[in-house]
């Protein structure tokens, strides 16, 4: 079969080599998924097959013609298509016009509304957001959302190769579900998918071929049937990954936190829950159900309308107005958009990791000590397997992944004892993952609360004591890890849509 896409000899260096001689065929009909860890080189690929990136050396041909795009939109009008691994909508323009920008319907210089309003509703229903209304400003929308609207402003187009990097980062199970719902369509009409992701899981369930990709080199090619699960990490991480007990030696000690009839906005109505020291609480829920508004609230991102907040027993609520009452108070909170507020994108990475702490690295009279700070940092950037040339390197300059690292880490390196964090893998690779539930597992053990909010479920199954199920902005249940299965936690979460709701 001749290969829609052909890549032949790929190089691409920046201060070290990131692509060294890839050769690939992307076949039509095919989903190909590339694997690798953080900074293997996934993103770099994909953007130099949709003319974001100029290889250093190597050729291209699409459907036996030598294809060699200056940019995005020669690649586009080639029918290659990228869905980025960071977000990249205009916050301030509307869910429609993220769609179709570029493409936008206008009569004599005029915009018509009411028919890009119609189509912008059929792409969204046809990717299950029926209920999203197109005229919503984006920066209204959570960052799954965010990512839907991203999806769908490539889906639309016409297409030949579609590339989806890590699409399903932030996304749960049931948009999950309708991704692959439209994956499958472009397949039966023969568009070739390049589809990257850190979920194994998904691989498993959509990919006809595997790709692995390891320090610049493609590692395997092989069909899905052929490669279990462990091999690909076996192949990604270059050893065996085991199984570990995350929730293994700890004990629940008195209560940290206590919430009660929380409102904040629509998303907010009546949370009522305990966290405590030494566990691990997950909160799940649908995108939407609420579940980051939660935190935000807590943390005082987001004014609190009602409802009380206790710490360490106190009979008296705490007042937490702003996220510096919070961290005050001893409240951390990893949020879930990285790129809009967790980094700062013109700083280095040793500066994005001690923001919050570099008073504890000053001496008597003040003097931040650089060695003591460097030192510092270079520690969690083993610890955490950050690759990056050294930690002066400008943090916009590191893959998705491997920011993500420093973020966590940040917050780590704060001594606070109520940890709040919001999808704190997400873009992780599988190892890095392991030593992020493995960090999150001693904190606990030493005595601090931790709240992950996660929409990977396997994930919180595996590292938390308790899990908090949210649904269309109420808490439907809560269930101890004896007690939970994956369905019991599903037909949790979709029960506040179904059932009539009271007012509070
Ligand atoms: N503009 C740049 N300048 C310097 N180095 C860069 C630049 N862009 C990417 N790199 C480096 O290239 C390497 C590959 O990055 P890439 O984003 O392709 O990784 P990835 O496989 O997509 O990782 P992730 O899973 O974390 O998304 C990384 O080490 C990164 O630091
Ligand atoms: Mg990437």
């Amino acid at each position: 079969m001749r290969p829609t896409l052909a890549m032949r000899g790929l190089c691409k260096s920046y201060a070290t080599p990131v692509l060294d001689g890839i050769d690939l065929d992307l076949l039509p009909g095919e989903v190909h998924a590339l694997v690798g860890e953080n900074g293997a080189g996934k993103s770099t690929l994909s953007r130099i097959l949709a003319g974001l990136t100029p290889p250093d050396s190597g050729t291209l041909e699409l459907e036996g013609e030598p294809y060699s795009p200056s940019n995005k939109r020669a690649a586009e009008q080639a029918g290659i298509h990228l869905v980025m691994q960071e977000l990249n909508l205009i916050r301030t323009l509307s869910v429609a016009e993220n769609i179709f920008l570029d493409h936008l319907p206008h009569r004599a210089g005029w915009i018509r509304y009411p028919q890009l309003h119609r189509d912008a509703a059929e792409v969204l229903a046809r990717i299950g957001l029926p209920h999203l209304d197109p005229q919503t400003p984006v920066e209204q929308l959570g960052v799954g959302q965010q990512q839907m609207v991203e999806i769908a402003s490539r889906l639309w187009r016409p297409c030949r190769v579609l590339i989806l990097d890590e699409p399903t980062a932030a996304l749960t199970d049931p948009e999950v579900a309708s991704l692959f719902h439209q994956i499958r369509q472009l397949q039966s009409q023969g568009v070739a998918i390049l589809y990257i992701s850190h979920r194994l899981e998904e691989i498993r369930q959509i990919a006809n071929r595997i790709s692995v990709l390891r320090d610049g080199h493609l590692v395997a090619t092989r069909l899905a049937t052929e490669l279990p699960i462990d091999d690909v990490v076996r192949l990604m991480v270059g050893r065996e990954l085991g199984t570990a007990n995350f929730t293994a030696g700890r004990t629940r000690g008195p209560i940290a936190l206590a919430v009660r009839n929380l409102h904040a906005g629509d998303r907010v109505q009546n949370i009522s829950f305990d966290a405590f020291r030494g566990e691990i609480l997950g909160v799940s829920g649908l995108m939407g159900s609420g579940r980051t508004e939660t935190v935000r609230a807590i943390f005082g991102a987001d004014p609190i309308e009602s409802g009380q907040i206790f710490l360490h027993g106190n009979t008296q609520p705490a007042t937490i107005r702003s996220p510096r009452d919070a961290v005050r108070l001893g409240i951390a909170l990893l949020t879930e958009d990285r790129k809009g507020q967790g980094l700062f994108l013109s700083l280095a990475v040793r500066e994005n990791l001690t923001v919050n702490t570099l008073p504890s690295f000053a001496s008597a009279v003040g003097w931040i000590s650089r060695i003591r700070e460097t030192a510092s940092v270079r520690g969690w950037l083993q610890k955490l397997q950050v690759r990056c040339d050294s930690p002066e390197q400008g943090i916009a300059q590191l893959s998705g992944g491997n920011q993500q690292k420093v973020v966590v880490a940040r917050w780590l390196l704060r001594d606070c004892d109520i940890l709040l964090f919001d999808e704190p893998t997400r873009g992780v690779d599988v190892g890095a993952r392991f030593e992020i539930y493995q960090l999150l597992a001693d904190l606990a053990a030493q005595g601090k609360c931790i709240v992950v909010v996660s929409s990977d479920l396997t994930e919180l199954m595996m590292i938390s004591d308790r899990i908090a199920v949210l649904s269309n902005g109420r808490l439907t249940a809560e269930f101890t890890r004896h007690a939970w299965t994956q369905d019991k936690i599903m037909a949790a979460a979709l029960s506040g849509y179904l059932s009539p709701t009271t007012t509070p």
